[in-house]
């Protein structure tokens, strides 16, 4: 039982149809967020092939307005997304936020725990050398720092430029 679950709903699959909603957490999370465009280019464009990924919504007998986030989306509301993509039998974490009123509770454990479960292949990711929560995360799934990538991110935070690569084996090379 997770410290959230009576709270928010199991994690589903993404579709373009939370687009809005993805857009609007990453904008409260990172200074560089991607827009609610790229977001449904994602589920929509053969140039984005192999993309997935799970996302958690607040209980709907919960949400009363004003909602965290400020979109007037009746599309999704969800409390936090992973994304990520397949492709040459490796897979990416392309993005993984959780809206700043919901850190803390478990929903990135839990949207972690979901989609590395529909991961048999090696895992990739790149995350900022200073977010120690996120690299704390990875760790308890098995990621380990592989490389570094200095100004990887165009922030304006100079502690929050330089990235670390971290992987994490893929089930059928583990044996
Ligand atoms: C990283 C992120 C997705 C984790 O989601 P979350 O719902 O807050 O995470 P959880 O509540 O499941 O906690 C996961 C672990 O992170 C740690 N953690 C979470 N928030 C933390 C914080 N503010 N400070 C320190 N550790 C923290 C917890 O200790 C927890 O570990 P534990 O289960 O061993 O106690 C979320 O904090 C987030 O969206 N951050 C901003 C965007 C980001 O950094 N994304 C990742 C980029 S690679």
């Amino acid at each position: 039982m997770h410290k959230h679950s009576s709270h928010f709903t199991e994690p589903r699959p993404l579709s373009g149809c939370d687009a809005l909603s993805m857009a609007d957490i990453h904008g409260l999370c990172f200074p560089d967020a991607w827009t609610e465009e790229l977001f449904f280019d994602c589920f929509t464009k053969p140039e984005w092939d192999g993309v997935f990924g799970f996302g958690i919504e607040q209980s709907p007998e919960l949400i009363k307005p004003p909602h965290p986030v400020s979109t007037q989306s009746t599309s999704s509301l969800l409390a936090g997304f992973i994304l990520g993509r397949t492709t040459y039998e490796t897979n990416d974490i392309l993005t993984f936020a959780v809206n700043p009123a919901y850190q803390g509770i478990g929903i990135g454990r839990t949207l972690l725990t979901t989609y590395l479960s529909a991961v048999s292949c090696a895992c990739l990711l790149e995350v900022a050398t200073s977010n120690t929560a996120a690299i704390h995360l990875y760790n308890t799934f098995g990621f380990e720092i592989i490389a570094s990538r200095r100004d990887y991110y165009d922030s304006p935070d100079p502690a929050m430029r330089d990235a670390y690569v971290m992987g994490r084996r893929g089930m059928l090379s583990k044996s």
